[in-house]
């Protein structure tokens, strides 16, 4: 299909997507690394737990299903829509998840989300993760601004984002529908310069 934009892309198609999904290193022996198949259990376990229930009400019910959407998530690297991360320790244990999602390589946006599994939580999994992520993108990819947005009840998101150095833009009112109704969503973005 012939391109309309009068601006050439901020990435060039091909520079994820042509290239295997990079293992990256975080603060604190932090590897992230693709998602594997024995993952799954860990995976499928972490829906289990209300507080990430509480903020993501997309859960897959099988372990079987988490292995479909790892493969997705692979379609998803190659296709250049996404990237989808397992926090590990030392690429072994699973501690979390992280991704980069809705990849515009015409504006080089994109928007990150994650959760830390119980036991791994207030150690600084999500924010080094979130950093390591963040600096790979910006400044080895070249993306020009990441989103990130939660819930305005959700106060640990607040301070990762804050802490990784996504300023908070404003509110997007009734923007988001969980369990207990609609919530109204802090965007936080963070941009090359920042
Ligand atoms: C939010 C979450 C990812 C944080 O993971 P984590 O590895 O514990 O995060 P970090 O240790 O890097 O930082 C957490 C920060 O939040 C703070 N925090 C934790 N609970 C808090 C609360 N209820 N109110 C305010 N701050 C809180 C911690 O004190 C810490 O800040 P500090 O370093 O200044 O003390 C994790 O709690 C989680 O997975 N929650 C459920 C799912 C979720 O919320 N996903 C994000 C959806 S947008």
């Amino acid at each position: 299909m012939t391109r309309a934009l009068s601006t050439p892309p901020v990435i060039a198609p091909g520079l994820l997507g042509d290239s295997p999904q990079p293992v990256l290193s975080a603060t604190g022996g932090l590897l992230l690394r693709p998602w594997e198949e024995s993952d799954a259990p860990a995976f499928l376990s972490a829906y289990q737990d209300d507080e990430i229930r509480r903020w993501h009400t997309r859960r897959p019910s099988s372990e079987a299903q988490a292995r479909e959407w790892f493969d997705a998530y692979r379609q998803d690297w190659k296709r250049e829509k996404g990237g989808h991360w397992a926090i590990t320790r030392d690429g072994d244990e699973v501690l979390g998840r992280i991704a980069l999602r809705g990849l515009d390589f015409d504006d080089g946006t994109a928007n990150v989300a994650y959760w830390v599994l119980p036991i791994a939580r207030g150690a600084g999994v999500a924010s080094h993760s979130l950093w390591a992520l963040t600096a790979w993108a910006l400044h080895e990819i070249g993306f020009h601004r990441l989103e990130l947005d939660h819930s305005t009840r959700n106060h640990a998101s607040c301070r990762v984002a804050t802490k990784s150095g996504y300023l908070l833009e404003g509110t997007k009112r009734s923007a988001a529908v969980h369990d207990d109704g609609r919530h109204d969503m802090h965007l936080h973005a963070r941009i090359r310069g920042d």
